[in-house]
């Protein structure tokens, strides 16, 4: 079976990192999906990826926090890939509370998760990037790295933001290699880390008047630009962070 390229996306098994790696799969190319706690979830992502013709599926478990972890997944897809086409920094933890009542732990929690893990996988992936014919990175920011005026905490909007410096910067760096760079600002998407937020008629219809098109976004709308941005088909893209939050910031 031809395999259209190799792609890894962390925090997988479900939520918006699922609607990506199912996307791809549908394109033809071989996914890793990576977990971090259930792998059953995992699994169960990895058979639908086979059912929509991923020529080939890899389960890892993944800790982006771990750098022991994120070693251990590396060698795993380099003994089975030559290279790797697309990475996809998905993986995060939402946090939410008043700056005053963040610990040091939170904070350093969020921050090694959502930003440090980005680097940490990044850094360990990119030797097998600059392997590959043609290589992407598509970064998950948020809205939340780009305006104050969200439910999140500093700690969550901080290590967003600092996503999209890192991919600005990366991008430049990478540019010579002919290896891009670009990141997703997304708003509220409606996976289980925002429920709480959307479990009743009420609360859906409180955050689809936040957004201009009146809508709540789903994660196949961010999966298709992550495609987009990552494919060949952006090829002149790069550095840049796309919002997807339904008109509620036109920037
Ligand atoms: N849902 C939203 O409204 C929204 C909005 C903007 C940005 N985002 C971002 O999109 C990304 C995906 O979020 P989602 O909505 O699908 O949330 P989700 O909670 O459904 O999925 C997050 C995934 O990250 C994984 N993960 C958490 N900690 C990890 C770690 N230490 N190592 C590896 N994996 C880990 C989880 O296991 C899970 O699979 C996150 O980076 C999030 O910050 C989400």
């Amino acid at each position: 079976m031809s395999v259209a390229g190799y792609v890894l996306v962390t925090g997988s098994s479900r939520g918006i990192g699922r609607a990506i790696a199912l996307r791809f799969a549908s394109e033809g190319y071989a996914v890793a999906i990576t977990y971090h706690g259930r792998r059953d979830l995992a699994e169960k992502v990895a058979e639908e990826a086979r059912r929509r013709g991923a020529p080939d599926v890899l389960v890892l478990g993944l800790d982006v926090a771990s750098p022991e972890s994120v070693e251990e997944a590396r060698k795993r897809v380099e003994e089975k890939w030559p290279y790797l086409n697309v990475l996809v920094n998905n993986a995060g933890i939402l946090h939410v509370g008043s700056t005053e009542e963040t610990s040091l732990e939170q904070w350093e929690q969020v921050i090694r998760v959502n930003l440090t893990g980005v680097f940490l996988v990044t850094k360990t992936f990119l030797p097998l990037l600059k392997k590959a014919p043609w290589a992407s990175i598509v970064n998950l920011a948020s809205i939340a790295g780009q305006t104050g005026n969200i439910v999140a905490s500093t700690a969550y909007a901080a290590s967003k933001a600092g996503v999209i410096g890192f991919t600005r910067r990366l991008a430049v760096e990478l540019a010579p290699l002919g290896i891009r760079v670009n990141a997703v600002a997304p708003s509220f998407v409606e996976t289980d880390m925002v429920r709480d937020f959307i479990d009743t008629p009420e609360k859906r219809r409180k955050i689809e008047e936040l957004h201009p098109l009146r809508m709540i976004i789903q994660p196949e709308d961010v999966a298709e630009t992550v495609f987009f941005l990552a494919t060949p088909r952006s090829r002149a893209i790069t550095g840049q962070v796309i919002g997807i939050n339904a008109g509620r910031l036109t920037c």
